[in-house]
């Protein structure tokens, strides 16, 4: 065996996001969120779960921050809960909330792991959704001013911000497919969240700049490694349009200024759509940023909606439930794929190829893995032990991936693994573990996974076998 080694300087992490890990949805102030209202909603969260007691989080971050403290991880990427800092998502700051984040950035410092903050992972404030949430342009405004909040009482903490997590999931599982917070089913308030999350990355990155100017400022996004399930050039045509909504849409406008004319044309008749766009809304979108985050999961399988028969035909495991998206453009999985309990394809290469691609096509700037990882069926054995080795089999592909993409030009700086905890997973409430740290429900109890050993391994190597 030979050891794969990564640069010197590359930053290891691991990460949460607020909702998915804190509980505590009542204490020191702190508003409902879009969450909260979504997860009341019958049959919307797997088994009714909701965010009331998550990991216990917000209780027990002395022992969490030990736990990641414990990997030798460089960094630890986490999310700030908007509705602690403003409860009603405008107005004057909430200290109690504030003084959590004090707690944990310092407790960061104490540990000498770097805080990387994500100031929206999804949990908005319910009081600005009942205005209209992130389809009124007052929401970006809103957003600037919490981020200024944010960044004069912990930005001495920040080693670098993330504005947004994964924008298409918020602008179109939240406002178009449904299956998120805040559930709602309509293309044209999809495709104006969509322009208003953007702005309000803009505005936030202008603000981050003016109170925080040493600290680097990117975005996390989801892209998608896509791939056309065969050469007909309709199903080739359906990738090129999934593509176009998935990646174009925020890689475009985030590193050339403009929305990609085929997407605009696309959503022409969608109300208020793309015409909610202003004059100079593109410049301050397309502001430079220091780095940016991609997050990747699995690569997606695409054919146009018309040719589901044919793709099954070939061997592809067609869904049985389409989403609500309007592309025509349909995910299938490859014959004999292996999954995740996701049901999502393994695949490195995908994250390989949309590094490399972003790297060739978009821009130079720094890239990081904000989130990668997997759920899989995991169980505490009769030895008291969770042995998931597939989960070790999953990581240590995807860095081979990172390495792959390094080694192809892509300048990737770092690699955060999703999550250091088993926690909220959105729609499939507790019922997906992706952790590297088994937590039980009902106590709250940490039981480091074998792949959490493996993690701590790895780094301390900084290479894989
Ligand atoms: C991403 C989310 C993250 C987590 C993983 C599994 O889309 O950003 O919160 O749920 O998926």
């Amino acid at each position: 065996m030979t050891t794969r080694r990564f640069p010197n300087d590359f930053l290891w992490g691991t990460a949460t996001a607020s909702f998915q890990v804190e509980g505590a949805a009542d204490a020191d102030g702190r508003g409902p969120s879009i969450w909260d209202t979504f997860c009341r909603q019958p049959g919307a969260v797997r088994n009714a779960d909701n965010g009331d007691v998550a990991c216990d989080h917000y209780h027990r971050v002395a022992e969490d921050l030990d736990l990641v403290r414990g990997l030798g991880v460089g960094s630890y990427r986490f999310s700030v809960a908007w509705p602690r800092i403003q409860p009603t998502g405008r107005g004057p700051a909430n200290q109690p909330g504030l003084d959590f984040y004090r707690r944990l950035v310092d407790g960061l410092a104490a540990r000498d792991v770097e805080a990387t903050i994500t100031l929206y992972h999804w949990d908005l404030p319910q009081a600005l959704q009942d205005d209209g949430g992130w389809v009124v342009r007052d929401t970006a405004e809103r957003f600037a001013e919490y981020a200024d909040i944010v960044a004069r009482a912990i930005g001495d903490g920040a080693a670098r911000w993330i504005t947004l997590n994964e924008p298409w999931c918020s602008a179109w599982r939240g406002y178009e497919v449904g299956d998120h917070a805040p559930g709602i089913t309509d293309v044209g308030q999809a495709a104006a969240a969509h322009h208003h999350l953007l702005l309000a990355h803009g505005r936030a990155t202008q603000v981050l700049r003016e109170v925080t100017p040493e600290v680097p400022v990117g975005i996390s996004l989801n892209l998608a490694a896509l791939r056309s399930g065969t050469d007909d050039p309709v199903d080739v045509a359906a990738t090129r349009r999934m593509d176009g909504n998935r990646n174009r849409i925020f890689l475009d406008p985030l590193f050339t200024g403009e929305y990609p004319a085929d997407m605009l044309e696309h959503y022409a008749s969608a109300e208020p759509g793309f015409s909610v766009v202003r004059d100079g809304d593109l410049a301050t979108i397309s502001q430079p940023l220091d780095f940016l985050g991609v997050n990747y999961y699995s690569p997606e399988i695409i054919v146009d909606a018309s040719r589901l028969q044919a793709a099954r035909e070939l061997g592809y495991t067609v869904p049985t439930r389409r989403d609500g998206h309007d592309l025509d453009a349909v995910g299938v999985r490859s014959p004999g794929a292996s999954v995740t309990l996701m049901n999502w394809e393994i695949d490195a290469t995908g994250l390989r190829d949309i590094l490399v691609r972003v790297s060739r096509e978009f821009t130079d700037i720094p890239l990081y893995v904000t989130e990668n990882g997997a759920a899989f069926d995991d169980y505490v054995g009769p030895g008291g032990a969770v042995l998931d080795g597939d989960r070790v089999a999953y990581v240590g592909a995807h860095l081979g991936a990172v390495l792959d993409a390094i080694a192809d030009g892509a300048d990737v700086k770092g690699y955060f693994y999703w999550s250091v905890l088993d926690n909220f997973e959105w729609a499939f409430g507790y019922s997906r573990r992706f952790g590297l740290v088994w937590v039980d429900f009902p106590t709250s109890t940490r039981l480091p996974k074998a792949s959490y050993h493996w993690y701590a391994t790895t780094i301390r190597a900084n290479g894989i076998e």
